[in-house]
């Protein structure tokens, strides 16, 4: 199935990175949002991150400009009408994604493709909600979505294969590595990813050691791009917390258990990068 229209739904993070690389990759986008103020917000980073490649001299202005022609910013779920694909960004939170895909479900056209990139909820129950429970599946992105190469698909128990060389080759011509995982609480990255995190926020908490010392201790030790404290203010606190509750809920699994910390810090609004205040000060 040939793919040149695709939606997404949200414009906070992840999905105004999702929006980006289709555009300039030659696709027309339709993102949407919950009000005007959070799309034009949304909308502003896709320009600033455009005009960032510019600079470092990875894309030319006439490249950006046609770029950004290609998206189109809405708050009317209509506008998904005649979309072949739909990534779902919007935040962690099951019921949320469900009301999602069911009004989805109701306005894209027959044989649209609707996918969620949801960090670890179960896919099938999104799917459930759809009458087109093959043509459903995970599309996981990793953040900065410019600059993360791995797209992670995840396949439920439904997905049709059809849908799945689709969203394979739709992941490719986007410049991204593609891998298959199964339907299972945090996929493959974040099972993994999830218990790295929370030992390093219990470190801090304990005060085992400092923020800066885990960081760099990681960071140089095992030569990863940032520590784990600073991987967590950019993925979003609140994220974080939503994941682990979200896995904890399916699984009853102790490992995943959130820091009080964590939770103290949300509850505060300190939710990284985003709110300026996280493990770290941005402001
Ligand atoms: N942050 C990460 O590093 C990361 C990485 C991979 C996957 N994810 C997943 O991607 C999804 C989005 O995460 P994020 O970090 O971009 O969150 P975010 O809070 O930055 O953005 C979510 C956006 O969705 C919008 N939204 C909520 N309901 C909506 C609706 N009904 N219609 C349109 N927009 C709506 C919100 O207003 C918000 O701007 C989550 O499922 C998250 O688990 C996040």
């Amino acid at each position: 199935m040939e793919l040149k229209k695709i939606g997404v739904v949200g414009c906070g993070l992840m999905g105004r990175g999702i929006a980006e690389v289709s555009a300039k990759t030659g696709y027309d986008v339709v993102v949407s949002e919950i009000n005007k103020e959070l799309l034009d917000k949304g909308m502003a980073a896709i320009n600033q991150s455009l005009s960032r490649a510019v600079a470092k001299g990875k894309m030319t202005d006439v490249e950006k400009t046609t770029a950004m022609g290609k998206i189109k910013g809405t708050l009317d779920m209509k506008d998904f009408l005649d979309c072949d694909l739909v990534v779902e960004a919007a935040v962690e939170n099951l019921e949320l994604k469900k009301k999602i895909f069911a009004d989805l479900d109701r306005v894209c056209k027959p044989g649209a493709i609707l996918s969620t990139n949801t960090s670890c909820l179960s896919v099938i129950d999104m799917a459930a909600v759809t009458k087109r429970q093959d043509k459903v599946l995970g599309c996981h992105f990793f953040n900065p979505v410019p600059v993360m190469k791995l797209l992670e698909l995840v396949r439920t128990i439904s997905t049709g294969k059809e849908t799945l060389d689709t969203a394979s080759e739709w992941g490719k011509s986007l410049g991204k590595t593609v891998i298959v995982a199964p339907d299972r609480p945090g996929f493959i990255v974040n099972r993994i990813l999830l218990p790295y995190m929370i030992e390093a926020i219990k470190m801090y908490e304990c005060g085992v050691a400092k923020r800066e010392e885990i960081d760099v201790g990681i960071q140089l030790g095992l030569n990863h791009p940032m520590g784990p404290l600073t991987l967590t203010d950019m993925v979003g606190l609140d994220t974080t917390l939503f994941i682990l509750d979200a896995i904890f809920a399916e699984t009853k699994d102790p490992t995943f258990t959130a820091p009080v910390l964590l939770r103290k810090m949300v509850a505060a609004g300190h939710y990284g990068r985003k709110s300026g205040k996280g493990f770290y000060d941005y402001k």
